[in-house]
């Protein structure tokens, strides 16, 4: 191979692994600069917090504990507009779906709150499982789409 030809095959072998290096380290720094929904999941992510909590005071059987943190459950706080606006866009008609089982984590984290009011460590564990199973049933029903669409 003529010296010169060899140089360029060598060269545009180079630039090929730089640029294929070059690659996975954008992949790796891309996440972190943006999150489409920061709102939502730091909601989210408090909401997680909160459940946990919860159940280490069922275990604890600290009621008085489970009646102070169901409110911040029930009344979570909500993503900012942009955000809400950007996700009722995207589920268009399943948006009433979508708050429905919102408004199910509400009113099981209420009789939750109610429970512990009482007391009534049955009914608070009851009502537990009635906030996770809608907390779970969203998951499955939007959460995969959600992620594809915005991430
Ligand atoms: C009305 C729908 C809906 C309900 C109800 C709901 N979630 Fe979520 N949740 C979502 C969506 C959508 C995501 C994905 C968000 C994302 O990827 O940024 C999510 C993500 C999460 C995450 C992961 C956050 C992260 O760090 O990526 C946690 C934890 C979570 N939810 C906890 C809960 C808990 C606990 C409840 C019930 C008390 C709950 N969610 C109820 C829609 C819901």
């Amino acid at each position: 191979m003529p010296t010169a030809l060899r140089f360029a095959s060598t060269l545009s072998a180079v630039l090929l692994a730089a640029f294929t290096l070059a690659l996975p380290a954008q992949a790796q720094t891309a996440p972190a600069t943006a999150d489409p929904m920061p709102g939502l999941k730091a909601v989210m992510q408090q909401l997680g917090r909160h459940m946990q909590a919860v159940a280490g005071a069922i275990s604890a059987e600290d009621w008085a504990e489970v009646a102070r943190l169901a409110p911040q459950i029930a009344e979570h706080p909500e993503p900012p507009l942009t955000e809400k606006v950007r996700v009722l866009t995207w589920l268009g008609t399943d948006a009433v779906k979508f708050r429905g089982l919102d408004q199910q984590v509400g009113a099981a984290a209420n009789a939750m709150g109610d429970a512990a009011r009482r007391g009534d460590g049955g009914a608070v564990i009851d009502a537990f499982a009635k906030v996770q199973q809608a907390c779970l049933a969203c998951h499955q029903g939007y959460r995969a789409s959600f992620r594809q669409h915005f991430k």
